[in-house]
C-alpha cells in the first residue's frame, strides 16, 4: 500500500491532490498513484477530520489527521517526526501548503514575509530531508513541491520563495537521479481555490481562461511526474508565458507582469500576479 502525506490537504490544490491519491488512479502516462493510504497536514483540526471523513467515505481510503502549523518549528517538527517514523514509511511527499500576502514589499510587514518563507521554504526543505533518507534506503520515492508560475518572474518574497522551490527541486532531481527517487516542481498559474481570498486579493477582474482547475492542475503533475519530468508547468498558456519569463530580460517582464498585477488587485496591491 502507498502512502502520502500532504500539506495544505483540506483546500484547493492540496485537497485535489488527497482527493486523486485516495482514488489511486493511473496515471495517462503510466505509473500507479495510490494506494489508500494518506496522511493530511493543515491547521484547522475540525476540517481536518471532515476531509479524512469525505475520504475514507468515497474511496475507502485510509486516512490520517496530523494538525500543524508549518509557521512554527513545533509544526514542522511533527511532520518530520511523521516521515521519520519506521514504522510506517511515506512513499509520496506533496509540499504544498501555502499563502499569499497582499500589496507591495514596502506594505507587508516583514514578519509576514518571513512567515511566508518558513512555510514555503523552511518547512519544504525540512520536510524533504526528513522523507528522503528513507525514500532513497528503499529505492522508491516522489517529491512533489508545489511552486508557482511566479517563480520564473521578479515578483517579490511569494515569487522568490518559489524560484527557490524549483531550484531546490532541480537541484535534488540531478543529485538523486538513479536512486529511485522523484522530484517535481509544480509551477501552476492562477488555479481557483482558497488561496486569493485568503490573501485579501480581488481576482474578480481577472479573465475566466486564466484560471486552471484544481483537478486538472494535479492530474498533469502526476502525470509528468510518471514520465520522469522535474518541473511541472499546466496548460499551454502558462508554458507559453513561462517560456517567454525564461528569454525576455527580467526588467521587461518584470514591469509587465507588474502592470498585471495591478490590473488583477485594483484594491491598490501590486503584488499577485502569476500566484
Ligand atoms: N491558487 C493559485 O492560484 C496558486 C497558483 C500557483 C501556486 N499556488 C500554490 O499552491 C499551494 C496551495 O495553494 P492553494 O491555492 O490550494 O491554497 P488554499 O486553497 O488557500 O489552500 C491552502 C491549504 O494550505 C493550508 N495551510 C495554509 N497555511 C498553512 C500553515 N501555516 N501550516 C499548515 N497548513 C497551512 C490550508 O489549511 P489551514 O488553513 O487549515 O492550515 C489549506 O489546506 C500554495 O503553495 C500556493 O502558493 C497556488
Amino acid at each position: 500500500m502507498t502512502t502520502s502525506l500532504v500539506t495544505g490537504a483540506t483546500a484547493g490544490i492540496g485537497a485535489a491532490f488527497a482527493r486523486r491519491l485516495a482514488a489511486g488512479g493511473t496515471s495517462k502516462g503510466g505509473g500507479r498513484w495510490g494506494g489508500h493510504r494518506l496522511v493530511l497536514v493543515a491547521r484547522d483540526e475540525q476540517r481536518l477530520a471532515e476531509t479524512a471523513e469525505e475520504l475514507r467515505r468515497r474511496y475507502g481510503a485510509t486516512v490520517e489527521v496530523l494538525p500543524a502549523d508549518l509557521a512554527g518549528d513545533e509544526g514542522i517538527a511533527a511532520v518530520e517526526a511523521r516521515l521519520r517514523d519506521p514504522e510506517h514509511p511515506v512513499d509520496v511527499l506533496v509540499n504544498n501548503a501555502g499563502f499569499g500576502n497582499r500589496g507591495g514589499f514596502l506594505d507587508v510587514p516583514v514578519e509576514d514575509e518571513v512567515r511566508m518563507l518558513k512555510v514555503h521554504c523552511e518547512a519544504v526543505l525540512r520536510l524533504t530531508a526528513a522523507a528522503t533518507p528513507q525514500m532513497r534506503a528503499r529505492g522508491r520515492g516522489y517529491v512533489v513541491n508545489v511552486a508557482s508560475v511566479a517563480a520564473f518572474m521578479p515578483r517579490g518574497t511569494y515569487a522568490a520563495s518559489k524560484a527557490w522551490v524549483v531550484r531546490f527541486t532541480e537541484g535534488l532531481a540531478t543529485e538523486m537521479r538513479g536512486s529511485g527517487v522523484r522530484f517535481l516542481a509544480l509551477c501552476p498559474g492562477f488555479v481557483r481555490t482558497e488561496f486569493h481570498d485568503r490573501a485579501g486579493m480581488d481576482a474578480s477582474r481577472l479573465p475566466s481562461w486564466a484560471w486552471l482547475d484544481a483537478d486538472a492542475v494535479v492530474a498533469t503533475a502526476l502525470r509528468d511526474l510518471a514520465r520522469g519530468r522535474t518541473v511541472s508547468v499546466p496548460d499551454v498558456r502558462y508554458k507559453i508565458a513561462v517560456g517567454l519569463a525564461r528569454h525576455v530580460p527580467s526588467s521587461l517582464f518584470g514591469a509587465a507582469s507588474s502592470r498585471t498585477g495591478r490590473r488583477y488587485d485594483p484594491r491598490g496591491g501590486a503584488s499577485g500576479a502569476g500566484k
